[in-house]
């Protein structure tokens, strides 16, 4: 997630990989569950095309009891165990004498447990590949397009804490679980930040509005907005992060793409040469040669782009490595396995589609045009029941997904 963490300063390079021990922290019979959700309720009454036309990027919405009873999922105790898994994205935010100072993780459970009474925080990013109720809860916004939902972060600061006043590049919907929140915005244009410190701090903050949140309350915030978040008792926070392309990203992306599809064979010849007047002067039958072969090469049509977007926008982050299963089931096996209980994405698998060209985790996929409507439900809800995998397709689409699930890109839904 692009928050001001992670803004300024490069993550250091993962140490070794182990598992996912993902905490499994079962709600209890008072707390959030599935049922408790509706969009309505989520949006605060508003349909998702008024949002969108008057508040997405635009101006912020607080929505009280967004998700009602909503705050149980985590505590400090799971978020910490979770911070100390190798596989996960943790920082630790702490301000000692006014300075501030960020750490990543992963941490020894003694260094979290041995913080002080206040005024740190403890964030992990990329929650829903860790805990199924988190990717539960990402695609509860799945009225915004996939290629720009991100991750789902998670943070706890005991009273006093944050990571300072701040904008963000992206939008953000802040969801608070256990515990209660201040946060304040300010609509100043003024966004220089602390020079030297570690997160990108706004120098000034002036509040033009504040307000408390309880658990299960929701604020959007659009980019470039000033906001500080400051604890008032021991608290959780869920923000739905979203990410957008930057121009130069895209562009230095879609170059290396171009690059590594080069295949080039000849090189200039000049069996013509006639001797110049200047011996140091570039030959302009070579100029030439290099604008012609220069231009051939760098042209490109709508669809090498959609090819390129899909594959980039698919791509799995840097830290994220699938788990193919130990010892994967047969074809024969996984076919009566998901026609039993069909199939599900795995929550690190990103899949898109434009028009018949369809994305996995920086793959294209090349599959016959009658599968375009089962892929599209698959890529748009991220499972297939299991009647969708028993008509005459099927041992096509069984193939691919046996391959998938090879991979560690799906499973069968329990
Ligand atoms: C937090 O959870 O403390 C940070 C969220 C944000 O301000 O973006
Ligand atoms: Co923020």
């Amino acid at each position: 997630m692009n928050n001001p963490v992670n803004n300024s300063v490069k993550r250091p390079a993962k140490k070794s990989r182990e598992k996912s021990s993902a905490v499994s922290q079962k709600p209890d019979s008072k707390s959030f569950t599935e049922a408790d959700y509706s969009l309505q309720s989520l949006l605060g009454g508003i349909s998702v095309e008024k949002f969108l036309a008057e508040y997405w990027h635009k101006k912020p919405l607080l929505v009280r009891q967004a998700l009602p009873n909503f705050g149980d999922w985590l505590d400090r105790n799971s978020l910490t165990e979770l911070a100390c898994q190798d596989n996960s994205e943790g920082r630790l935010v702490q301000f000692k004498r006014g300075h501030c100072h960020l750490e990543y993780g992963p941490f020894e459970a003694e260094e979290l447990a041995a913080l002080p009474k206040k005024n740190w925080s403890l964030l992990v990013s990329g929650v829903n590949h860790l805990l199924p109720q988190g990717d539960w809860l990402l695609h509860r916004f799945d009225f915004i397009p996939a290629a720009r939902l991100d991750d789902l972060m998670v943070s706890f600061a005991p009273p006093g804490g944050g990571v300072g006043p701040h904008f963000d590049s992206y939008d953000v919907f802040l969801i608070q679980g256990q515990g209660r929140r201040r946060w304040e915005i300010s609509a100043q244009d003024d966004l220089t930040v602390v020079e030297g410190a570690p997160l990108r701090i706004l120098s000034e903050f002036r509040v033009d509005e504040s307000w408390d949140l309880e658990p299960g309350d929701m604020l959007y915030l659009p980019p470039q907005l000033a906001h500080n978040g400051v604890a008032l008792t021991d608290c959780m926070t869920w923000s739905i992060g979203f990410r957008a392309p930057k121009a130069e990203e895209i562009v230095n992306q879609f170059l290396t793409y171009q690059q590594d599809k080069l295949e080039l064979p000849g090189m200039y010849s000049d069996p013509a040469l006639k001797r110049q007047k200047h011996v140091a002067e570039i030959p302009s039958a070579m100029l030439d040669w290099a604008d012609q072969t220069i231009r051939a090469t760098t042209r490109w049509d709508k669809s090498d782009i959609t090819d390129f977007l899909g594959r980039y926008l698919s791509e799995p982050k840097a830290h994220v490595y699938f788990d193919p299963p130990a010892r994967p089931k047969s074809l024969d096996a996984f076919s009566k396995a998901i026609r039993k209980h069909g199939v599900a994405l795995d929550s690190r698998s990103q899949m898109l589609f434009k028009d018949n060209a369809f994305f996995i985790n920086g793959e294209r996929l090349e599959a016959s045009p009658n599968l375009t409507s089962m892929l599209i439900k698959l890529a748009n809800k991220r499972y297939l029941e299991p009647g969708d995998c028993t008509h005459e397709q099927s041992q096509e689409i069984l193939t691919l997904l046996h391959l998938w699930y090879q991979a560690g890109y799906l499973f069968p839904a329990a």
